[in-house]
């Protein structure tokens, strides 16, 4: 079975560890065979260098969870063609985690519902960010926008996704550890910080559920996590002012970064925007990489 794994970005600047998306034509590719032989093996590894172990792999911790729970009659074995780069701040070790498990799930005729395949493939995101969450996982499993409500449980909410809309994303090839970027936050915030904040996180899910595009803009902004970490983002601020000068709803860090996002309603403003983005960016030192896909 071939399976696509889609590349997601997570917190969408107001929704910290809660909010993410998924990128409809970004994303891995795996091969999952059922084999007779028991356990998981990973037979091909093509983009980059992982571990072959499964348990060293980000799929295969998430592999053995499923299996440690469906305990089946036989083992599986899994190619991995990876197009996220590690660390691109895009969910790369999310789409490694989830393409085994949905795969699997698959393959063994769906025995796990959407939220339990979401729990397995924490396992093995755990194993590459050193903490559980599942704001990158869940819109990989489930499409289009989250909310995870909670981890443990674990309840995720599938928000409604408004027609024709693109995000164009950009990476610096920096690298940003999400430890050291999670390090540099506060660990209390003043009220009136988390006012505005939760203020923006409501009014974005509205602004989903409405299709109310001039809200979702209105929205996009984060005054808790972006102050800090945009410091590690170079041009940062250039960018952004780029992205919303050409049409974009808003801009901001991608998860943890180092990639920055730019919402877009229309293929053609996201176009523009990846244009100017690209001008922008094409002065600067740093080598890059862009995407634009359709949510
Ligand atoms: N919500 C997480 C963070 C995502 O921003 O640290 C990391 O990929």
């Amino acid at each position: 079975m071939k399976i696509f794994s889609p590349a997601t970005v997570a917190n969408v600047s107001c929704g910290f560890d809660v909010l993410g998306f998924c990128l409809e034509s970004i994303g891995d590719e795996m091969v999952i065979r059922k084999t007779d032989e028991k356990g998981i093996r990973i037979t091909k590894i093509e983009g980059f260098d992982l571990p072959f172990e499964a348990e060293k792999n980000v799929a295969g911790v998430s592999a053995l969870a499923l299996m440690e729970a469906a305990k089946p009659n036989c083992g599986f074995e899994i190619e991995i063609y990876k197009n996220i780069k590690p660390g691109s701040g895009v969910g790369s070790s999310s789409a490694s985690a989830v393409g085994s498990v949905f795969g699997i799930n698959e393959l063994l005729g769906r025995p796990f519902d959407k939220t339990q395949l979401t729990n397995f493939a924490m396992k093995g995101e755990a194993l590459a960010s050193q903490c559980e969450h599942a704001d990158n996982i869940a819109p990989a499993i489930f499409g289009g926008f989250t909310l995870v409500k909670s981890v443990t449980p674990l309840e995720v909410l599938q928000l409604p996704t408004p027609a024709n809309l693109f995000a164009v994303i950009i990476h610096p090839q920096i690298e940003i550890k999400t430890s050291e970027a999670r390090s540099i936050l506060p660990k209390q915030i003043d009220l009136q910080k988390a006012i505005t904040q939760w203020s923006n996180v409501g009014s974005l899910v509205h602004a989903l559920h409405t299709s109310d595009y001039g809200l979702l803009s209105r929205s996009l902004s984060d005054v808790v996590v972006e102050p800090y970490r945009k410091q590690l983002i170079p041009h940062f601020d250039d960018l952004r002012e780029s992205a919303l000068k050409n049409g974009a709803l808003g801009c901001g860090i991608s998860g943890s970064g180092p990639s920055v996002f730019s919402l877009c309603h229309g293929r053609e403003t996201a176009k523009n925007v990846a244009r100017a983005i690209k001008t922008l960016f094409s002065k600067t030192d740093i080598p890059f990489e862009m995407y634009l896909s359709r949510i």
